[in-house]
């Protein structure tokens, strides 16, 4: 049942008054070592899995600077992001591909290994652009369910590939569970999976996760020769508005997809603030902790009120609503909170991005409005 409408102001004013500044995850006070705090917008976004805090203070002086070069194509500055990004990986500046977003690359993919006749295997529920490329390029599905504890279901997914098969996306951890891949899991799929399809690994999530037990794929860079990395400024970096991304594999995976890059398809502006946010080494561990803490208050409130959640490695969680989420996600809309999308094979599951403290409050106390605690399944 909907409960009735509240405005979302009148949730802040009455969960501010109820829960105070104590319930701010605690260490995101500390002065110094935590993003800044910023009243909420109007509309509450927590549906595409943003960093709320923006870019760096460090990213938005560089964006500022590049007024001044705002009349040159950005050859020079894309070279310096490209050394930049090959330093990080440790590989050679030609196995480094730019892209406008990385969803630019995950196109370009696309367009390089798939085709008619060809086939592309992806995890059921994942990010649908590769799918949705593929469909365009008459390429084949192919969908792996995720195992019952929402997981790539790797096994599987190797099985499935044959001399057909173009592409193979593991994306790490994985949008929209949380869900990660081991690196023991990942050494054994990349032994598998036939040399002649490219596995493409989409870690645009890799920055929060915190189990030991994961690693980059980037390590096989130098080893595997059919592995393509592909990595966002959108997320954790907070430029999802500027647009940057990229890939690394193997010199010669990166030619055969150079050729459908647009030119200069990066901007003066997004390649100085990735200079910026590359050079600067306390941005990552800042970003994750004040993000990765507000999860975790989120998801101990939710287990306390008996509602289930997908233990998550990202900057989303997936919380069981226990019937179908799409009057859910309406209903948040009508008080000014945005959700995630309804996924179709797990269509009583709300996908909810992790936003400030303040806002992740509003997006609580709106849910449980919404869908009152005795709705939900028992934990
Ligand atoms: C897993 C994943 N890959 C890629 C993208 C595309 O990001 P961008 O094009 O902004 O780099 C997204 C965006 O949400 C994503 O979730």
């Amino acid at each position: 049942m909907i409960g009735m409408k509240v405005s979302r102001r009148d949730f802040a004013r009455a969960v501010g008054a109820t829960l105070g500044a104590s319930l701010l995850a605690p260490d995101l006070a500390r002065a110094g070592t935590s993003p800044s705090a910023k009243p909420p917008a109007a509309t509450i976004r927590l549906d595409s899995n943003e960093n709320p805090y923006g870019p760096s203070p460090k990213a938005l002086e560089a964006m500022e600077r590049s007024q001044a070069v705002a009349a040159r194509y950005p050859d020079a500055l894309e070279d310096k992001v490209v050394a930049a990004v090959a330093a990080l990986h440790g590989t050679a500046k030609d196995q480094v591909l730019l892209g406008c977003g990385s969803g630019e690359i995950l196109r370009i993919a696309g367009l390089a290994f798939l085709g008619p006749g060809r086939k592309v295997v992806a995890a059921e529920p994942t990010f649908e652009a590769v799918l949705r490329h593929a469909r365009v390029m008459r390429a084949e599905p192919i969908k792996v369910p995720l195992s019952a504890d929402h997981r790539h279901d790797l096994p599987r997914m190797a099985a499935a590939c044959d001399g057909r098969t173009g592409l193979v996306y593991v994306c790490n951890p994985n949008n929209p569970t949380g869900t990660i891949v081991t690196r023991d899991e990942m050494a054994t799929f990349l032994e598998r999976v036939p040399k002649t399809a490219t596995v493409l690994v989409d870690e645009a999530y890799h920055h929060f996760v915190e189990s030991p037990r994961y690693a980059s794929a980037s390590e096989w860079i130098g080893k595997v020769p059919n592995l393509l990395v592909v990595r966002t400024f959108s997320k954790i970096y907070g430029l999802a508005g500027m647009r940057l991304g990229y890939g690394v594999g193997r010199k010669e995976t990166i030619e055969a997809m150079r050729p459908h890059q647009i030119w200069s398809n990066a901007n003066a502006a997004v390649l100085e603030a990735a200079l910026a946010s590359l050079e600067d080494p306390g941005l990552v561990p800042r970003y994750r902790r004040a993000m990765n803490e507000t999860r975790r208050w989120l998801c101990s409130e939710l287990q306390k009120d008996g509602r289930l959640v997908i233990p998550s490695e990202a900057n989303f969680v997936m919380i069981d609503i226990g019937s179908d989420v799409e009057p859910v996600i309406a209903a948040l809309r009508a008080r000014d909170i945005l959700v995630g999308r309804r996924f179709p094979s797990l269509p009583a599951w709300l996908r909810v991005s992790i936003g400030t403290p303040e806002e992740t409050r509003i997006f609580l106390a709106g849910l449980r409005a919404v869908v009152p605690r005795k709705e939900t399944r028992a934990a």
